[in-house]
């Protein structure tokens, strides 16, 4: 792909406009969308159902399988879009390949798409080739396999499924019973996207804190660029519950420079344009450790709408146009936390609370529009900023405690 600076922006709808076609419309894809429209480009959201958050900020949307290769191609050669953005994992990797080498542009490229999006893939890619440092891991494609693989990790350990996401299917195996082993690997393949019957299994590690390295390339006065933002930390409590993200991070410097290195090894490795959230883990024993990458805008970085001067939906726009990206100043310490819905099928549900929310100073909020909750669907975004991460942190959770959604 030849990747050129842009020259020059232009009108949304008339001639020749310039035209982002996002594959999913999700939370972040509205972000981007909204960043597009702010630069007069032209808009168009697919996804599997209608009025998805990118959808009320697209000029045009269409509804469809994304994992049906002829219906995305069919799209795509309808629209011609200069740009292509997969902005979920569950996208037809032949359509995105099939596109790629008729000449679309694919964001990063449809290679990195497909190992980012496979946990076995993403490993060897990560451990073997680029030799970073991750967890202890093997691999297994049948319950015999599990076993043997689970010994060889040690446990307590993890099996995932080689395809999912939001942690689908991921199974704690705490001692070395041939019995529960098997059991928990039929509970991971059950739970992979398609019909893969291969896990990974990966040493359970006790975390002392997680890292998002937004790591982004773009077109640079010579070549591409590639950069990192300050490492977004962040901590879960519960199995997806309250993900809390702050930025600057309060880790030791060498340590963060180690994950920047990882960051930039990640996405110079997968190649292409854009950002990349480099998922990485501090362990209690010390350890910097490699454990996923999105090819795209983080859930964890919506924090950097508040903290930086361009969030990472900015500088993915940018960069993914061949724009020039100057590396983000954090403008203040600021913190995240998503909200999620607690029950099924409510359409149009309300967002209470949000006087006593956004009656805090220096806090604001980010409503999706998804047109129905399900249990534990991620709803809205508080952001919050202060004068220090602990006491933007606490204006988040205070304005967070005023919520429900109903
Ligand atoms: N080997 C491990 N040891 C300890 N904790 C882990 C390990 N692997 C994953 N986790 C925890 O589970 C979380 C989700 O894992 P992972 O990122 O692999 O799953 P995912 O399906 O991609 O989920 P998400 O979409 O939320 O990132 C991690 O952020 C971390 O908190
Ligand atoms: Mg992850």
């Amino acid at each position: 792909m030849d990747y050129r600076r842009r020259e020059y922006l232009t009108t949304p709808m008339f001639g020749e406009s310039i035209k982002i076609m996002l594959l999913g419309g999700g939370e972040l894809g509205k972000e981007i969308a909204i960043e597009a429209q702010r630069l007069g480009v032209e808009v168009i959201v697919v996804d599997r159902y209608d009025w998805a958050p990118a959808m009320h900020v697209a000029h045009r949307r269409y509804v469809l399988d994304m994992l049906n290769a002829n219906a995305v191609k069919a799209v795509v050669e309808r629209e011609k879009p200069d740009v292509i953005i997969p902005e979920i994992e569950a996208v037809s990797y032949d359509a995105l390949e099939d596109l790629e080498s008729r000449g679309f542009m694919v964001i990063p490229n449809a290679k990195a798409v497909k190992i980012a999006m496979n946990r076995i893939e993403l490993r060897k890619f990560a451990a073997e080739q680029l030799g970073l440092p991750t967890t202890r891991y093997a691999f297994a494609e049948n319950p015999d396999e599990a076993v043997d693989a689970c010994d060889k990790v040690g446990y307590p350990c993890l099996i995932k499924p080689e395809m999912s996401s939001s942690g689908h299917g991921h199974v704690k195996v705490f001692e070395p019973s041939p019995k529960l082993v098997k059991e928990a690997y039929e509970y991971a393949v059950t739970h992979s996207r398609g019909k893969s019957r291969r896990v990974i299994v990966e040493e359970f590690v006790q975390l002392e804190t997680e890292f998002t390295v937004l790591t982004y390339r773009y077109v640079g006065d010579s070549g591409i660029a590639t950069e990192t933002c300050e490492p977004v930390e962040h901590w879960r409590y519960g199995k997806y519950h309250y993900i809390e993200s702050w930025q600057p991070s309060t880790k030791p410097m060498d340590v963060l420079e180690k994950a920047r290195e990882i960051g930039v090894k990640v996405a110079n490795g997968l190649g292409g344009l854009g950002i990349f959230g480099v998922e990485i883990f501090l362990t209690k024993d010390g350890r910097i450790l490699f454990s996923e990458v999105a090819p795209r805008p983080h859930d964890t970085g919506m924090v950097t709408m508040a903290s930086q001067e361009l969030s990472e939906f900015a500088i993915h726009v940018r960069a993914v146009l061949g724009l020039p990206v100057p590396r983000p100043r954090i403008l203040s310490p600021a913190a995240s936390i998503a909200i999620y819905a607690e029950s099924d099928n409510v359409w149009a549900p309300k967002i209470k609370g949000v006087y006593e929310a956004m009656k805090i100073n220096g806090v604001d909020l980010r409503v999706f529009g998804k047109p129905f909750t399900y249990k534990d669907r991620r709803m809205a975004v508080v952001l919050a900023r202060g004068s220090s991460v602990e006491e933007a942190l606490k204006k988040a959770r205070e304005a967070v405690s005023h919520i429900v959604i109903e």
